[in-house]
C-alpha cells in the first residue's frame, strides 16, 4: 500500500528511503532548494528547502520522509525565512544579475523570482573576490559563489577528480581549487566534466559563448524554476 505525507494539505506519495524533497519533486510539487540537486546526495547547506513538518523547522532535501507527516512549505512564515535566507545570498556575493552571463538560466535569480524577491533589502557586502580566467575553457568569478558545493560533488563523485573543497568556516568560507597555484587553468579539469555544468549560478562558466541566448530564449524566461528544474539545467547546458 502506498504511503502518503501531506504538503500544504496536498498528499504526497513516496517510498521508504526517500526525503520529502525526492518526494515532493517525483510528485512534481516544488520546494524551492539551491543546493539541492536530485542527480546528486543531498548536502543541506543552503536552508532555502526550509520547510516544517509536524511543527519543525527541516530541511526537505535531507529529512524522510514519514507516513501522515504535516508538512508546511507555502506558509507566510516560511516564505519570509526563506526571501530571508535568499537575500542574504544576494547580498553576500556580487551578482549584479543584469551583466552576468547566466542571467536568465541561473537558480539563485530564477527561485529569486519564484519567491517573489523583487530587491534585496539588506545592504550588499560587495566582497572583494577574484576572476580565475586562468583555464582555456572555463572560468570562476568567485564572486557569484554561493557554496551550495555541487561542483564539489560532481567533481569528486561523477568526474573522479576532486578537483574543488570548500575551505574555512562561517564568512571565511570559499571555494579552493585543488592545484599547487590554486588556479583552475593548472588543473585537468575539462569543458566536458560534469562539474563545469552543474554551478546553479554564474560562478563557473564555460567561455567562448557567453549571451548566447536573447532575453525571452533564456532557460528560465519560458518556465519558472518550479517547472523547469535543476536537472533540465544541468543537461540542456551540457549538450549544448
Ligand atoms: Fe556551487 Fe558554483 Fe560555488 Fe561550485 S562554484 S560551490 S557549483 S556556486
Ligand atoms: Fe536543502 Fe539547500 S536545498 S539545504
Amino acid at each position: 500500500m502506498t504511503a502518503y505525507f501531506q504538503i500544504d494539505g496536498v498528499p504526497i506519495p513516496f517510498e521508504s528511503g526517500q526525503t520529502i524533497m525526492d518526494a515532493a519533486l517525483a510528485a512534481g510539487q516544488y520546494i524551492p532548494h539551491l543546493c539541492h540537486n536530485p542527480e546528486f546526495r543531498p548536502h543541506g547547506s543552503c536552508r532555502v528547502c526550509t520547510v516544517r513538518a509536524d511543527g519543525r523547522f527541516v530541511a526537505a532535501c535531507t529529512f524522510p520522509a514519514s507516513e501522515g507527516a504535516k508538512v508546511e512549505c507555502a506558509s507566510d512564515e516560511l516564505r519570509e525565512l526563506r526571501n530571508g535566507l535568499l537575500q542574504m545570498l544576494f547580498v553576500e556575493g556580487n551578482h549584479v544579475c543584469p551583466g552576468c552571463e547566466k542571467s536568465g538560466a541561473c537558480q539563485l535569480q530564477a527561485v529569486a523570482y519564484y519567491c517573489e524577491m523583487l530587491a534585496p533589502e539588506l545592504p550588499h557586502f560587495f566582497p572583494r573576490r577574484h576572476v580565475d580566467a586562468s583555464h582555456p575553457d572555463l572560468a570562476i568569478d568567485y564572486g557569484r559563489c554561493i557554496l551550495c558545493e555541487l561542483c564539489v560533488r560532481a567533481s569528486r563523485e561523477v568526474d573522479g577528480k576532486s578537483i574543488f573543497a570548500i575551505g574555512g568556516r562561517g564568512i571565511k568560507a570559499h571555494l579552493l581549487v585543488d592545484s599547487p597555484s590554486g588556479k583552475l587553468g593548472d588543473t585537468d579539469m575539462s569543458v566536458h566534466d560534469k562539474a563545469a555544468h552543474v554551478c546553479p549560478v554564474g560562478a563557473i562558466l564555460i567561455k567562448h559563448r557567453g549571451y548566447d541566448r536573447p532575453i525571452g530564449q533564456r532557460l528560465y524566461d519560458q518556465r519558472p524554476v518550479s517547472v523547469v528544474g535543476d536537472v533540465i539545467q544541468a543537461e540542456e547546458t551540457r549538450d549544448d
